[in-house]
């Protein structure tokens, strides 16, 4: 599950066909870090007022060491490309966090700390995973967050232990819906929008009840303002997950985001990876394996995860898979924006699905595929 750019096996960039120039003037004092954003949100989402000087909760190292009783191995909740995250309880609040250690990587790994604790200040809605605090003492780098207890969207759809539950249809509906609208804060109530860049289950984090929160802001970027259409960068991502028009030019647009997320919806779908080699030549890739189903009606029931032995609306399962299939294009304007996605999935989501009454609601009370907008 390693983190990697889009078009090699590194773990870090590939391409470096444009500067890549720092969104905002970062200052680094020492112990807070201070921001002048030429970025608000809106009401909704702005806890500070609107405040153009942040100022996130500061932690030392010694504090942190004791929530995890230093790091202890039993306290290790998962590991990713920049370092592991630790479960820990704070002193004093005695409140549970997740406490991510980066790995002391140099630079990069510095920029990528910045973005996450600048963006997540800034950025608040209920499908945002919450940043409590961070650490930058001396070349240690942590971040704190809200604990969320039921771990990733991963951890529930792929390679499960023998004793979890699988999710059902409605909850799998309930879980894309809400992921939706964590993006579309990003990308409709920012302002300048923030394009996400690293859309994937396992940055899908679940809280009690299966509530999904967006994790992981250091790969974000502003979005483009006035006139243009898009932001030329680096090409990073997950393989699997990145836009195809973004992993050969580096254009990135809000759209490649929506076409990340057509893959996650895929994943909720199928139960199927983004990639997976152990599968047979031709399925290793899912949207390849999936765009020739697309094309027939037919074939969508053979689509579904199987685990869910045919426990889901027939109806609804078509629709997910209309959106899906919207979201992944090639062509980036054809793809949906985000707003008619959340609009589609919100209605999936509202639907009862009683696998145990052959007349469930689903059935009667849609009439038809959500129409999504293809273009802004
Ligand atoms: N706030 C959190 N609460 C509970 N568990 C978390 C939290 N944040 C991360 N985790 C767990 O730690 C694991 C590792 O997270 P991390 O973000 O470092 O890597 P990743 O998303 O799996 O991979 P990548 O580095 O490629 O993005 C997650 O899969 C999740 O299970
Ligand atoms: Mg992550």
């Amino acid at each position: 599950m390693g983190w990697c750019p889009c078009s090699g096996k590194s773990k870090k960039t590939t391409k470096k066909k444009h500067s890549t120039k720092s969104d905002y003037q970062i200052q680094s004092t020492s112990d807070k870090l201070k921001v002048k954003p030429a970025f608000n949100v809106s009401k909704e989402g702005d806890k500070d007022g609107g405040s153009d000087h942040i100022a996130a909760h500061t932690f030392t190292f010694r504090e942190l060491a004791s929530a995890t009783k230093n790091f202890r191995s039993d306290c290790l909740l998962g590991e990713g490309g920049f370092g592991r995250v630790y479960k820990g309880r704070l002193e004093g609040t005695n409140q549970v966090v997740a406490i991510k250690q980066l790995d002391r990587n140099g630079l990069q790994g510095n920029r990528e700390f910045l973005v996450e604790v600048l963006m997540l200040s800034l950025l608040h809605h209920p499908n945002l995973v919450n940043l409590i605090g961070y650490c930058a003492d001396g070349d240690q780098r942590l971040l704190v967050y809200e604990y969320m207890p039921l771990g990733s969207l991963e951890d529930h759809l792929h390679d499960l232990p023998p004793d979890r539950k699988r999710l059902d249809w409605s909850t799998r509906m309930r879980i894309a819906a809400g992921a939706a609208k964590g993006l579309e804060y990003l990308h409709d109530k920012a302002n300048p929008p923030v394009i996400y860049r690293d859309l994937k289950c396992s940055n899908i984090l679940l809280d009690e009840g299966y509530h999904p929160k967006l994790s992981d802001f250091g790969l974000a970027k502003l979005g483009p303002v006035g006139d243009k259409t898009h932001v030329s960068t680096r090409v990073m991502g997950t393989y699997g997950y990145c836009a195809p028009e973004y992993a050969m030019t580096g254009q990135l647009t809000l759209k490649s985001d929506v076409y990340s997320f057509g893959v996650v919806l895929l994943e909720i779908i199928t139960g199927r990876k983004a990639i997976d080699n152990s599968k047979a030549a031709g399925e290793h890739n899912l949207v390849a394996w999936a765009r020739p189903l697309f094309r027939d009606r037919r074939k969508f029931s053979q689509m579904a995860d199987p685990t869910l032995q045919g426990q889901y609306p027939a109806r609804g399962l078509y629709q997910a898979l209309a959106v899906a299939a919207m979201c992944v294009q090639e062509q980036p304007n054809m793809r949906p924006v985000i707003a008619d996605v959340v609009t589609a999935l919100s209605y999936l989501a509202s639907q009862m699905y009683d696998p145990d009454s052959e007349s469930a609601q689903s059935f009667r009370s849609s009439s038809s595929t959500p129409r999504a907008r293809r273009d802004q």
